[in-house]
């Protein structure tokens, strides 16, 4: 099956297709996907036999601090290599892009940490986050 790697960030409708076929369907990720989509600083779109098949992108300052967000494969498309070679891609854009000392960051989703030792992340112990502000519709 031929896969083809791009380096663009996904459209809403992408996001939103994607997220929804693995079940991250919170409606406050759809309420401000087309401002976080925008301020992205790159991203990576996968397709598979034609098809869209997965994605991944890449926030922050462009400089120092990168974080990777929202890696998806499609269920029809997982197992077959669709995520590794969209983390290469971005590990790959990464390297031309970051200066020297500059830091990757992600979180792992339950189950996903050795996917992501695999490419050379490791855990941090000291990592923290909260939610900002619950949603109001
Ligand atoms: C996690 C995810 C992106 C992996 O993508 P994928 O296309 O299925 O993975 P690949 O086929 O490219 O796997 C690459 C390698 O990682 C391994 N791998 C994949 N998922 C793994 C897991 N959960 N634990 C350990 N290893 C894993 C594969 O066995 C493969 O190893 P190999 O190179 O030795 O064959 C995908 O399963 C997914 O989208 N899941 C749902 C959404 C999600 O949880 N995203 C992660 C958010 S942090």
């Amino acid at each position: 099956l031929s896969l083809r790697v791009t380096i663009r960030i996904p459209t809403a409708f992408e996001y939103e297709t994607l997220c929804r076929s693995v079940g991250w369907t919170e409606e406050e990720r759809f309420a401000c996907m087309e401002t976080a989509l925008a301020c992205s600083l790159f991203g990576v779109i996968a397709e598979a036999g034609g098809e869209l098949a997965g994605m991944g992108r890449v926030v922050g300052d462009g400089a120092m601090y990168f974080y990777v967000h929202d890696v998806v494969v499609s269920p029809r498309h997982q197992g077959a290599g669709v995520g590794k070679a969209m983390m290469d891609a971005i590990v790959a854009r990464l390297l031309e892009i970051a200066p020297p000392g500059a830091k990757a960051f992600l979180f792992a989703a339950d189950g996903k940490a050795e996917f992501y030792r695999r490419l050379g992340f490791e855990p941090s112990a000291r990592g923290m986050s909260r939610l900002i502000a619950d949603f109001r519709p």
